[in-house]
C-alpha cells in the first residue's frame, strides 16, 4: 500500500502543480524554510476538504481549509461563521507559519480581522494543531480562544488526521517480496491462460487449464518416475502366505455370486 502511495502522491503533486488550484502552493509562508515547506507538503491531501466545528452554545461555527478560501473570502483559511450575523475572518493562508514535528504540524494563519477592544486591537490569529491519528480522516475541534491579554492572542484548534502520521517503512523482507511476485505471476498465468483457453481456443473442462497437454505430460512422466522408484518391489513375487489367506476365499465368494446370476 505504501508503495502505491509513494508512486501516486508525486503524481498528484505534479497534477496539482499544473492545475494550480486548491493546492498548498496557495499558502504564503511568512518565513520560508525547508522544514516549513516539507511540513506544508504533508498537508497536500487535506487541501480539498472543509473542516467545520459547531459551537452550539455560541450559535456559530468555525470552518477551516488548508490553503483554500472559506466562505468565498479571498485568502481566508479559517472563518467564524455566525448564524444570521457577520462572519469573522480569523486567519489568512497568505500569511502562514508552519512548524512540523515527528507526528504533528502546527499551522498558523495570521492577519485575521482586528479585535475591537481585546488584545490592543491586533489582528486575529488562528493556530491549528494537526496531529497524527491513524484511523481519522479529519476530526476538527476548537480548543480555546485566548484573548484576555494585551498581545499575542490566538484561537486554538485541533485537527486529528492520518495525513501527518510518519511513514512506516515496509517490513517485508526481500524473500517474501520475491514469493509474492512469484505468486502473482503464477496467478496471472493461470487466470490469463484459463481465459485464453476458454474464450479464444474454446476449450472445455479440464483442458481450460493453460498448457494442459504440457502439464499433463509432466504429470504422466513424474507418475512414471514415481512408479519406477516406489513400486519397483511390485515385480517381486508376493509371499505365498498372503495369497493363500487373502485372495482365495474372496475369489470363491465372487464365483458363487456369479453363479446365482448366470441363469437369469
Ligand atoms: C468547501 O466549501 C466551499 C464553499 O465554502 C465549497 O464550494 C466546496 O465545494 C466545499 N468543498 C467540500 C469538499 O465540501
Ligand atoms: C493576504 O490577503 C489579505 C486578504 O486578501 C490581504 O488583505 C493581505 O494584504 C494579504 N497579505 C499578504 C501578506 O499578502
Amino acid at each position: 500500500m505504501w508503495l502505491s502511495m509513494r508512486i501516486i502522491t508525486p503524481l498528484f503533486l505534479l497534477l496539482g502543480g499544473v492545475q494550480g488550484k486548491d493546492n498548498i502552493e496557495n499558502c504564503k509562508l511568512l518565513s520560508e524554510s525547508e522544514s516549513a515547506k516539507k511540513a506544508l507538503r504533508l498537508l497536500e491531501p487535506l487541501t480539498q476538504e472543509n473542516f467545520t466545528v459547531d459551537v452550539k452554545e455560541e450559535k456559530y461555527s468555525y470552518t477551516f481549509r488548508v490553503c483554500g478560501d472559506v466562505d468565498g473570502q479571498t485568502n481566508a483559511g479559517l472563518v467564524q461563521l455566525k448564524d444570521g450575523g457577520k462572519n469573522v475572518r480569523i486567519g489568512n493562508y497568505n500569511q502562514t507559519r508552519v512548524i512540523g514535528g515527528s507526528d504533528w504540524i502546527l499551522l498558523i494563519y495570521e492577519g485575521g480581522e482586528k479585535y475591537d477592544s481585546h488584545c490592543s486591537g491586533e489582528a486575529r490569529k488562528a493556530m491549528v494543531m494537526i496531529s497524527c491519528s491513524k484511523d481519522e480522516k479529519g476530526k476538527f475541534s476548537v480548543v480555546l480562544e485566548d484573548r484576555e491579554k494585551q498581545l499575542d492572542c490566538y484561537y486554538l484548534f485541533e485537527l486529528d488526521t492520518s495525513a501527518v502520521c510518519p511513514v512506516i517503512p515496509s517490513k517485508l523482507s526481500a524473500g517474501s517480496i520475491f514469493l509474492i511476485v512469484v505468486f502473482c505471476c503464477l496467478s496471472v498465468y493461470i487466470l490469463g491462460g484459463f481465459l485464453y483457453q476458454r474464450l479464444v481456443v474454446g476449450a472445455k473442462g479440464v483442458e481450460q487449464f493453460p498448457n494442459y497437454a504440457f502439464w499433463s505430460e509432466i504429470g504422466t512422466l513424474s507418475a512414471d518416475g514415481c512408479d519406477f522408484v516406489c513400486r519397483s518391489r511390485g515385480n517381486r513375487e508376493e509371499p505365498p502366505t498372503y495369497r493363500g489367506v487373502g485372495t482365495e476365499p474372496l475369489e470363491e465368494e465372487q464365483e458363487e455370486r456369479d453363479d446365482h446370476l448366470l441363469p437369469m
